[in-house]
């Protein structure tokens, strides 16, 4: 079983780094594999709009895109992993750019015939909800304002799990990043641990059924 991290905070050290880093270690204890990707170490240019990626080569598990940087790198690994963590504080009441600019480039993993102008496009591997996804967000804002600033950037990364076939296990929220006590720190870290424990034990029991 593997487990991917993603990082959508530019700060490597801050509360969303902290998060990840614990959710990994709960997957870990549960004997997953892990790999953090800190998007902003990563070399991920914008998309340019070409469609290239998704119009050609529907053989393949991804498209290829024309610009040569990380995202193909990470794209093999990402078909390949069972289960994904993705975090990212709250920048002007939305995900991050850093992160905004990671999914776009996930539309490699579509497919569409350039005729079509009516469905959305379909996953190259759909992973018929057999693989599921936890997401982070946190905020300046407190957790009462959850609704206001979390949802936005949960809704921005939920729309493309659902055309992954992909689940979503978990939606966490953390307000109050600025006024963060070492104790409160603490107990988030617990919770992200756990949430990485039940992100395994759900893809497992999910797969059991099939
Ligand atoms: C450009 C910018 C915009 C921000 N916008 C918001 C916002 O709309 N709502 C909010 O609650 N916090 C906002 N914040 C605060 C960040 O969410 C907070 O610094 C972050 O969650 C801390 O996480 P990190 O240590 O992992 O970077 C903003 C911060 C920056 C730098």
């Amino acid at each position: 079983m593997k487990i991917l991290g993603f990082m959508g905070s530019p700060r490597v050290n801050g509360l969303n780094a902290k998060l990840v880093k614990s959710a990994l270690k709960g997957a870990e204890s549960k004997g997953a594999e892990t790999k953090r990707y800190d998007l902003i170490k990563c070399n991920i240019e914008y998309c340019r709009g070409c469609f290239k990626c998704v119009f050609e080569n529907h053989d393949l598990p991804f498209g290829k895109c024309p610009i040569e940087d990380d995202v193909a790198g990470i794209l093999e690994e990402y078909v390949r992993a069972d289960g994904y963590i993705f975090s990212t504080p709250v920048y002007d009441v939305g995900i991050t750019a850093l992160l905004k600019t990671f999914l776009e480039r996930k539309f490699a993993l579509f497919f569409k015939d350039k005729e079509d102008t009516v469905t959305l496009p379909a996953p190259r591997t759909p992973a018929h909800f057999l693989k599921k996804a936890s997401l982070f967000v946190t905020g300046n804002a407190r957790d009462e304002y959850r609704e206001v600033m979390g949802d936005p950037c949960f809704e921005t990364i939920e729309i493309d799990f659902m055309l992954e076939q992909v689940d979503v296990a978990d939606k966490f929220y953390v307000g109050g990043a600025h006024v963060m006590t070492k104790e409160r720190l603490e107990e988030k870290k617990k919770e992200a641990f756990n949430i990485g424990v039940r992100l395994v034990e759900e893809i497992e029991k999910e797969r059991e059924k099939k």
